[in-house]
């Protein structure tokens, strides 16, 4: 994983607009996050988190054969921010794809990963998560619902079929989608129905705000997160004849830290088992899964042989679950 240097606390926030520390961490368990500096896109946030992936690996970036970039936050309308990393990267002719379900993008990754590697089209596919949040918040106190949230932050992996002695292995994928719920998250910045396709307003064509920051219909997004994530964990335990007790560490997508308590009382899962990082490092929405495995592994909570739920929900809706031996 990577993240920015530039830790922003709460009170750091509260200065920008009308919230405070003791709002944000009752409501979402929050105390700071990380931003990137100006100039920093997201498909260069990317590049440590990739490089540090390839050193756990014990892979060089000649072994990578495809590459997977999972972001809301992409570095332009087009081409694709796997175009922008893999120059980055200097991997010249290597396929790179970007894949655009938000929070759950990990998991829909690790899929088209699996099956990639699954079927003997590739050997080694580097899968990224990445997200630059903080340049596209809206830091007015119209803002302040979605804004206190969002972090940013790179996590990376990289997926290969195991060695006949290795216990790795990706058991389960268990994704869904529902996009009659789209509006409830989004930003709706530019819209191609239209034209032009990007909304203006004045002499100086200024974006409008509605359309220029993130929409959000929180109390919807909270409780459709704490059933589809509770749902898909109970899916993949059915399908793999798992009791809850059997998972040792639970890894969610790490939107809200109270989502994740109700998710973890829903499942009757001891709260020990569940991994947070929403505290330090806010919504990091496709990055957020990697980053908390990294995390769980330098804590020394996540090792091998261990069973792994992953779990997310996020906008589309999407969500789903991906069950591991690590
Ligand atoms: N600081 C202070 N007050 C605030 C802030 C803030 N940052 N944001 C909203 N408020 C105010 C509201 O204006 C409202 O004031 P009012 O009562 O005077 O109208 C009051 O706090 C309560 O607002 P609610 O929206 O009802 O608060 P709620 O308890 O629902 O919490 C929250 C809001 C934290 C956004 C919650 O709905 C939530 O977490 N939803 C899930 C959204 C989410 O996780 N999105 C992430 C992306 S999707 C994903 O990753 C799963």
């Amino acid at each position: 994983m990577h993240v920015p240097e530039r830790i922003v606390t709460n009170d750091d926030l509260s200065e920008f607009m009308d919230t405070s520390d003791a709002w944000i961490r009752k409501r979402t368990g929050i105390t700071e996050r990380r931003y990137a500096d100006e100039g920093v896109s997201t498909s260069a946030l990317a590049v440590p988190a990739a490089m540090a992936a390839l050193e756990d690996a014990g892979l060089d970036k000649s072994d990578i054969d495809f590459i997977i970039f999972a972001t809301l936050s992409p570095d332009h309308h087009f081409p694709g921010s796997s175009s922008y990393f893999q120059a980055k990267m200097e991997m010249p002719g290597v396929p790179a794809m970007d894949l655009r379900t938000q929070c759950t993008g990990f998991l829909y990754g690790l899929t088209v990963a699996a099956s990639l590697v699954r079927t003997g089209l590739h050997k080694n596919v580097l899968l990224i998560g990445a997200e630059v949040h903080s340049h596209a918040l809206d830091f007015s106190d119209a803002g302040r619902d979605v804004t206190v949230l969002f972090g940013d932050g790179a996590g990376a992996a990289v997926i290969s079929a195991s060695e006949d002695d290795d216990p790795s292995e990706l058991h389960s994928f268990h994704l869904h989608s529902d996009g009659r719920y789209a509006s409830s998250l989004c930003l709706e910045v530019w819209d191609i129905a239209r034209k032009p396709y990007i909304q203006h307003e004045g002499q100086h064509g200024v974006v409008p705000p509605h359309a220029r920051w993130p929409a959000m219909n929180g109390r919807e997004v909270f409780r459709h997160a704490v059933v589809g994530m509770r749902q898909a964990v109970q899916e993949a335990c059915e399908a793999n004849d798992l009791a809850i007790a059997d998972i040792d560490l639970l890894v969610p997508h790490q939107a809200n830290m109270r989502i994740n308590e109700l998710v973890a009382r829903g499942l009757d899962l001891p709260a020990e088992k569940m991994v947070h990082t929403i505290q330090k490092y806010g919504n990091t929405t496709a990055a957020s899964i990697p980053m908390a495995m990294c995390q769980a592994k330098a804590d020394g909570r996540l090792q091998r042989g261990m069973n792994v739920m992953l779990v997310a929900f996020g906008s589309g809706f999407t969500w789903g679950s991906v069950f591991l031996t690590y």
